[in-house]
């Protein structure tokens, strides 16, 4: 009985012993064998299951032959694997080579930008305020002036979420949805809500509208609105912080204009728009052949919006205004299409 099981771990042993010798042996085949001989469930162990059935002292001799022919076996197969790595061609580290150079990333062209405006924008001493892009339609609507069954909504088309809000509750009785800003004048009331005139502030931020996309239309650009409240403030004050904002933006040059328009939240509301700076106003594709660009909306906000601020619009007056971001970023860098600014194309974007 001993003399079999004695036989049979010799046998296993040879039987390795040749395979080893086998071709090279490289990590992986090291390991295999390991697995094969070794492991726990390698064919050594097998063998030692079968000495349940012998005594004592015969099961001792085994037991150290079969430690032994382990030990021996890792021994061959550590001294195998040696071998075979001195033999392999020696590769050398050639350190002439010049690295490889890390890619740096860049702020995006309209973070930069935003960036830019914000720069100038604190210098006339402006506070950059920013707030949520989630709205709800009392803010994004209601307290702006723009009632409920008002056809000046349809300017700002979006999906709504209903939701019940009994605090947010709105003049009609109909329930305050959430929207995603369609704008960021919502800004001007929260805003508001934590400050007492005098304020400057500037809000850049995301907005989303209903559109069809095109080269000039995204339904998700950027906003900056601007707020000024304070006792006095006119349509001069308006005009003189858009021309200077525009003329350190695009250079002295520039000439700006405005024209009546219509948005609830102010009175008067104006459409302002910039000397064409591509062509100079010669007339271009760019502007249509007119010389002028349509830049921003802006106005006097309107009392009622004051009001909905708890400002009295008896003491107190301001102008705000609205700029589509994206429209000045495409300007600037002769940009043609507004949809390249959100494609993550790095062609795009290492421009920049
Ligand atoms: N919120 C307006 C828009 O999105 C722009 C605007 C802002 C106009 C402030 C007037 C005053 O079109």
């Amino acid at each position: 009985m001993t003399s079999d099981v004695i036989k049979k771990l010799n046998k296993i042993y040879a039987e390795a012993l040749e395979e080893v010798g086998k071709g090279k042996l490289y990590a992986q085949r090291r390991v295999e064998l390991e697995i094969k001989y070794l492991g726990r469930k390698g064919k050594l162990n097998d063998v030692f299951k079968e000495m349940a059935v012998l005594s004592d002292s015969a099961r001792k001799e085994v037991g150290v032959l079969a430690n032994k022919l382990k030990s021996d076996l890792k021994l061959q197969l550590g001294q195998a694997q040696l071998q075979n790595k001195k033999s392999a061609t020696t590769i050398t580290f050639d350190e002439t080579i010049p690295g490889a150079r890390p890619k740096i990333g860049s702020l995006h062209p309209i973070t930069q930008f935003l960036e830019r405006i914000m720069a100038v924008f604190s210098t006339l001493g402006f506070e950059i305020v920013e707030d949520r892009e989630v709205e709800t339609t009392v803010y994004n609507f209601d307290k702006l002036n723009i009632a409920f069954d008002h056809p000046a909504r349809d300017m700002w088309d979006t999906f709504y979420i209903k939701i019940k809000n009994k605090k947010e509750k709105i003049k009609n009785k109909e329930e305050s949805s959430l929207v995603l800003r369609t704008h960021t004048s919502p800004v001007q009331i929260r805003a508001m809500e934590k400050r007492r005139p005098p304020v400057r502030l500037v809000v850049p931020g995301r907005v989303y509208r209903h559109e069809a996309t095109d080269a000039s239309h995204e339904t998700n650009f950027y906003q900056l609105e601007g707020l000024v409240i304070d006792r006095n403030i006119s349509v001069a004050n308006m005009i003189y912080v858009l021309h200077t904002v525009l003329k350190q933006l695009f250079g002295d040059k520039v000439k700006i204009r405005i024209r009546p328009s219509f948005f609830p939240f102010v009175e008067p509301g104006h459409e302002v728009d910039m000397s064409c700076i591509i062509c100079e106003q010669k007339g271009c594709s760019v502007c249509s052949g007119t010389g002028w660009l349509e830049m921003l909306g802006a106005g006097m906000v309107h009392p009622v919006v004051l009001k909905n601020m708890k400002v009295d619009p008896d003491k107190y007056s301001g102008f705000a205004f609205g700029m589509g971001v994206d429209r000045l970023i495409m300007l600037y860098h002769g940009i043609n299409d507004i949809r390249l600014s959100y494609s993550g194309d790095l062609r795009f974007l290492k421009q920049f």
